[in-house]
């Protein structure tokens, strides 16, 4: 059977990472043949460029199956950053996949661009999948909740603020929802993707199997941790106002859209996922225990 040719933007990223490490073992290699855009070196066949370079996107999307779309700014604030990446950067992306007849776009979304109050990097991810909808293509969409995991840049960041803290600041009252998604579970689900070709939808979403609050999320890292602290419920409007003075300085760790993600609800239905895409995510306990056991967080 011929192999499939992917084209895997985001590569460099958390969830890419993972990605192009599974599809490099070798019975995934005899399935698929894979190209990374990206705008460093990196260990797997690559082609360097942005997603602003609208002629390498026609170059490196040439002679492709399916394009899996992760490359986003997904950590800044900076209104016409997101936009130029996110948006512009999918259109262009887009443009080069009709050109050059791209038979499969898998886009990476995000529950975000859902929520009531989005923020930039949601509206900007909406108006994205708006794109990918209208692209004419054939596309599929995995709107993704918080996805953990090795090198993740949210489940270990908590880790090191509970770890070095005699209390744990919680924005807010701590009583939105979540329902974060393993990296691992990630990567199987995109797999799958690329290999049921008739999905009765193109829009799926991708999370845990279980819904908790923000607070018992804490609960149960301070479980796993074997250590007791108090939590201290700070209103929201403090670090609305921190984030507003200190501008866009601190924005690897805390963001106007982060202040406003966690206070509100996140959770998504996933029967139609783990009915078309065979997806059984795994339990965030368990995988607690998994992480400590393969990769201890710092
Ligand atoms: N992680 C999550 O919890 C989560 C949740 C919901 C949705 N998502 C979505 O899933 C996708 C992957 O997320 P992630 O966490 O892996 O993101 P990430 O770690 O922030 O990685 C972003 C990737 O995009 C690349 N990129 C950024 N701007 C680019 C540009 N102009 N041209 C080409 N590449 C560019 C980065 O390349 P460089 O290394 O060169 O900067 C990097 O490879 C994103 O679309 C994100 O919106 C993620």
């Amino acid at each position: 059977m011929k192999r499939q040719t992917l084209l895997i933007t985001g590569a460099t990223g958390f969830i890419g990472q993972h990605l192009v490490k599974k599809l490099q073992t070798p019975a995934l290699q005899k399935k698929y043949k894979i190209l990374c855009l990206t705008r460093k070196p990196i260990d797997a066949p690559f082609v360097l460029g942005s997603l602003e370079d609208q002629r390498t996107l026609l170059h490196a999307t040439r002679n492709v199956d399916c394009v899996v779309h992760l490359a986003s700014v997904t950590q800044s604030s900076h209104k016409h950053l997101n936009y130029v990446t996110n948006v512009v950067g999918t259109h262009h992306l887009l443009e080069a996949c009709r050109e050059n007849n791209v038979k499969r776009f898998i886009y990476g979304g995000t529950v975000n661009a859902d929520l009531a109050r989005r923020g930039i990097y949601g509206e900007s991810k909406r108006l994205a999948e708006t794109l990918v909808k209208e692209s004419g293509l054939d596309y599929l969409i995995l709107k993704f909740n918080m996805v953990y995991g090795i090198g993740d840049n949210n489940l270990s960041k908590t880790f090191r603020l509970v770890k070095k803290l005699p209390f744990v600041p919680v924005i807010g009252s701590g009583c939105g929802k979540m329902q974060p998604v393993f990296v691992d579970d990630v990567v199987d689900v995109i797999l799958a993707s690329l290999q049921k070709k008739k999905l009765p939808h193109r829009v799926y979403n991708i999370a845990g199997p279980s819904i908790f609050t923000f607070n018992e999320y804490i609960d149960m890292i301070l479980d796993h941790l074997h250590i007791r602290r108090m939590k201290l419920h700070l209103p929201s409007f403090l670090f609305r106002i921190l984030v507003h003075l200190t501008g866009r300085t601190f924005e690897k760790t805390i963001t106007l859209e982060i202040v406003n993600s966690i206070g509100q609800d996140k959770h998504v239905d996933i029967s139609a996922t783990k009915r078309d895409l065979d997806f059984e995510p795994r339990e965030f306990k368990k995988t607690l225990t998994l992480l400590r056991d393969r990769h201890p967080f710092p």
